[in-house]
Parts: structure tokens; sequence; C-alpha cells
């Protein structure tokens, strides 16, 4: 089952609130919750307390991805905040291992996110510790930007790493899907897209959603 991530960047800032709601309706699976913090991207979001105040509009898990400089510096605060899942980038950190035990150990899914620039080899020492490894399929700050076509062989890559390792990581890729593109990430072998333009500004966001999904 592939799932769907609407990414609450690219929502209305000045109605937050009812964007999360309608992501119920339009049947996304999970809230893909962008955090930049202007250093290690050239963008800032928002943090925990936007967190802690979206989690009782709704019952879908929170995707939290870190796009910071020291992302364990955060890791409490989000789990304070309600957040499900926390992914980081391999770059920011040093200590890759340790902190997605210190995730894991808070209850919340882990993973690692790589840049487009960052090989699969960077996510395979710690596959064993991840619940899924993030790819960006553009470089990470903003949204609306164009998928990355090198993205769909590298997604195959770490599927076979994956599997020879008989793990069972989710794939997630973030940046640029649409209905084109989400199609070759799947067939490549991801299981949960990142989508934020691509929903926020279709006429029909809910079949949008079901598109993405590409019928599985
Ligand atoms: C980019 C973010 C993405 C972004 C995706 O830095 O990590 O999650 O919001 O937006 P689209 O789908 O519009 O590329
Ligand atoms: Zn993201």
């Amino acid at each position: 089952m592939i799932k769907i991530a609407p990414s609450i960047l690219s929502a209305d800032f000045a109605a937050m609130g009812e964007a999360i709601k309608r992501l119920s309706d339009w049947e996304a699976d999970w809230i893909h919750f962008d955090v930049m913090d202007g250093n290690f991207v050239p963008n800032l979001t928002f943090g925990p307390p936007m967190c802690k105040a979206l989690r009782p509009h709704t019952h879908l898990p929170i995707d939290v991805h870190l796009m910071v400089e020291h992302p364990g510096d955060w890791v409490e605060s989000f789990h304070a905040a309600g957040a499900d899942c926390i992914t980081f980038h391999v770059e920011a950190e040093r200590h890759v291992h340790r902190l997605l035990q210190r995730i894991r150990g808070l209850g919340m899914k882990a993973g690692v996110v790589l840049n487009p620039a960052t090989p699969v080899c960077m996510a395979e020492p710690v596959l064993p510790y991840c619940d899924l490894v993030l790819l960006m399929s553009v470089n990470p700050g903003y949204g609306g930007q164009k998928f990355i076509p090198e993205t769909p062989e590298k997604i195959r890559a770490l599927r076979r790493s994956i599997e020879a390792r008989g793990l069972a990581c989710d794939i997630e890729v973030d940046g640029g899907v649409n209905a084109e593109t989400a199609r070759l990430c799947v067939d490549a072998g991801a299981t949960i897209l990142v989508a934020g333009n691509s929903v926020f500004s279709a006429e029909d966001p809910k079949a949008m959603v079901r598109t993405l999904r590409c019928g599985r």
C-alpha cells in the first residue's frame, strides 16, 4: 500500500487548522511537516509549537522532516508536541546511529534523509535502525521545485539494498512529486510519497491524492 503524505509547506499558513482538517477528507495517510532552520537550508518554517497546535486537529500521523543543523536538539520537543515520525539529514548529524535509536526509544518512527547528491551507501550501515529512508528528489528548502530525474535510479538501488538485508524499511520520496513522477517513484520501489504543490494546488485534491497512489 502506497502512503501519501501532503506537505503543509504548500498549505495556507493563515489557515493551517482548516488545512489540516481537510487532509483527512482528502484521504491522505500522513501529514508531512517540513522544519527548516535558515541554516541547513536557505529558508525558515515552523517548529514544535506549531506541531503541538495542530495535533488536536487531526488523527493522522505527523511526519516531521528536520532540515536543520543539530537535529538531535529537537527530538524530545517534537515528541512532546505529538510527532509520530522524525527524519533527519545524514549531512547534518555526526552520530546518525545514536540519534536513530534515541528517536525510536521515544516510541516514534525514525529515519534518515539523503540529499540528491548524497549516495545511498550513506544510509546502508543504519538501515536496521530505520523505519524509513527519505530520498530528496529536489534540493531541500522550497516547495514547488522540479523532480530530479536521477531519483528513480537511486530508489531502485536503495530498494535492492533493503531487500538484500531482509528489512521492511519504507522508502519515502520528497520533492516535485506529481501524477507523472509518482508513477516513476512507485515503480522504482517507493512506498511513501510526499506531495506539496501537486495536492494543494489541485482543482480536486482528493482525486489527486488518489492518483498519486497509482491505484495501489
Ligand atoms: C522541500 C520539502 C518538501 C516540499 C515538497 O524542502 O522537504 O517536503 O514541501 O513540496 P513539492 O511537492 O511542492 O515539491
Ligand atoms: Zn519534506
